[in-house]
């Protein structure tokens, strides 16, 4: 493990033809600093709930002209901790609990050492995950 952290930065459309590739990227990079077996599949499983509520939800609401982006930022830091940020640029929906619906927040809680959405401008979740060794 280098001493500098290191960080994934992507970038693509709004797509669910997307969503795979976003998560197999997340993964190498992770398997390449030290995550593995059940811990990696936690991960990107967190990551695919995020990101599917990207093409789900974010930009139902959008203009024609916005841009209709998913972000993930992954920093692995020298003691090994991840900071995941998936993020876009549309608009939090609030909703009513529905009762065969909302498990993905639930998961990703359920999973993520801590969460915290942001939703001042778009949609920022920020997951912390210590790794194991
Ligand atoms: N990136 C996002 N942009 C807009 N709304 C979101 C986003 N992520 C989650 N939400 C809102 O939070 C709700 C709960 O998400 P989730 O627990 O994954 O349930 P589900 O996707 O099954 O509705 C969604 O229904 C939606 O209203
Ligand atoms: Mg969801």
């Amino acid at each position: 493990m280098s001493e500098r952290p290191s960080v994934l930065r992507v970038r693509c459309p709004a797509q669910s033809r997307f969503v795979a590739s976003l998560r197999h990227a997340l993964a190498s990079f992770l398997r390449a600093h030290g995550f593995a077996g059940q811990q990696l599949d936690d991960v990107t499983t967190a990551a695919g709930e995020a990101l599917a509520n990207i093409v789900e939800h974010a930009y139902t609401a959008a203009a024609a002209e916005v841009d209709r982006y998913i972000g993930l930022r992954a920093n692995v830091d020298a003691q090994g901790t991840l900071a995941l940020e998936v993020y876009d640029g549309g608009a939090f929906v609030e909703r009513r609990p529905m009762r065969d619906r909302g498990f993905g927040l639930r998961i990703i809680r359920a999973i993520a050492g801590r969460l915290t959405i942001d939703t001042s401008n778009g949609t920022r979740l920020r997951m912390i995950f210590e790794q194991k060794r």
